[in-house]
């Protein structure tokens, strides 16, 4: 597995410049906060700017991307091990043609229980990575063991809260495992269902405490309302960004796009240096518990 990891890495540096994608985690402390609506509507926002998104369904507990968007997936990365199929056989074109992968049932632990697997994963993201600007993961609530790995693989986390008090011990606890454990990994924070303006102060507290107690900063990514356009989007099965463009949640759903390209043009310098495929590899060999 070392030797492996050593080849691996050896070949991704000698690279040379060719592009690779930026990998984003969204995940969660508590469950039901609107990660899958965000992962989704903000893979379209991104394309719809112009840049080229892959968006994984990673939930190891339940992917549910595919109900939001109305699509049946033809494959699932679950067929992709069992029949041997290419990356590029999986893949489908979701809403506004961005690329969707979806889980399927049984992820859970599939990783841990044949390692064979996760190299035949890493040796097809490898051929994918340098055709897109953005891999988006949605890795579902709780810091479950995979879900842990991934995020301290990619180049940056989104954690998502609510403004209700259990969600953001909990964003607070994911926050105080991933910097236990990686010092210098960039944590953007998305406050959902705000409501009468709560959203803001919810992230200026959280950003304090995180502050005085983990000694880290977060980026704040935005503040999302609580709006009934999700409820009616999902009931539709068509992302709100597409539903109902002019409502709340779609408006500032663009800004916290616009402001999120902005910013990463700013903190590009600091990011790390290692791809993400390398990164994952290493992160699969290491114990995180
Ligand atoms: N901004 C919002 N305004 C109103 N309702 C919302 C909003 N965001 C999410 N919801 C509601 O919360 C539900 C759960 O959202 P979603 O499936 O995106 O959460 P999740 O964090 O991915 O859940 P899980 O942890 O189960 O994967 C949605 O079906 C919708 O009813
Ligand atoms: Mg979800």
């Amino acid at each position: 597995m070392t030797d492996q990891a050593q080849k691996l890495r050896d070949l991704l540096n000698n690279k040379g410049n060719v592009k690779e994608a930026k990998s984003i985690a969204i995940l969660s402390g508590k469950g039901g906060v609107g990660k899958s609506n965000f992962a989704l509507n903000f893979s379209i926002g991104l394309q719809q700017k112009g840049k080229k998104v892959l968006l994984f369904d990673l939930d190891f507990g339940m992917g549910n991307i595919d109900v939001l968007m109305g699509l049946t997936p033809k494959k699932t990365i679950i067929q992709m091990f069992e029949e041997s199929l290419k990356i590029k056989d999986i893949i489908e074109e979701g809403p506004h043609s961005i690329s969707y992968v979806a889980a399927g049932s049984g992820l859970t632990d599939i990783f841990h229980f044949n390692p064979h697997y996760f190299d035949y994963f890493i040796k097809q993201l490898e051929t994918i990575t340098m055709h897109y600007d953005y891999i988006i993961f949605d890795l579902g609530a709780g810091m479950q063991d995979q879900h842990l790995r991934f995020a301290l693989a990619a180049n940056e986390c989104f954690i998502v809260t609510t403004t209700e008090p259990t969600s953001i011990t909990d964003a607070y606890a994911v926050m105080k495992h991933l910097y236990s454990l990686e010092n210098f990994i960039p944590i953007y924070v998305l406050v959902n269902r705000s409501f009468q303006n709560d959203g803001d102060s919810t992230l200026i507290k959280l950003k304090a405490v995180v502050e005085r107690f983990l000694k880290h900063s977060f980026i704040p990514l935005g503040v999302l309302p609580d709006d009934r356009a999700v409820i009616n989007a999902v009931k539709a099965q068509v992302p709100f960004l597409i539903h109902n463009k002019k409502s709340d949640i779609s408006l500032r759903l663009n800004y916290i796009v616009e402001g999120y390209l902005g910013i990463r043009n700013v903190n590009h310098r600091s990011t790390q240096p290692h791809s993400f495929v390398t990164k994952l590899k290493k992160m699969f060999t290491r114990k995180v518990d």
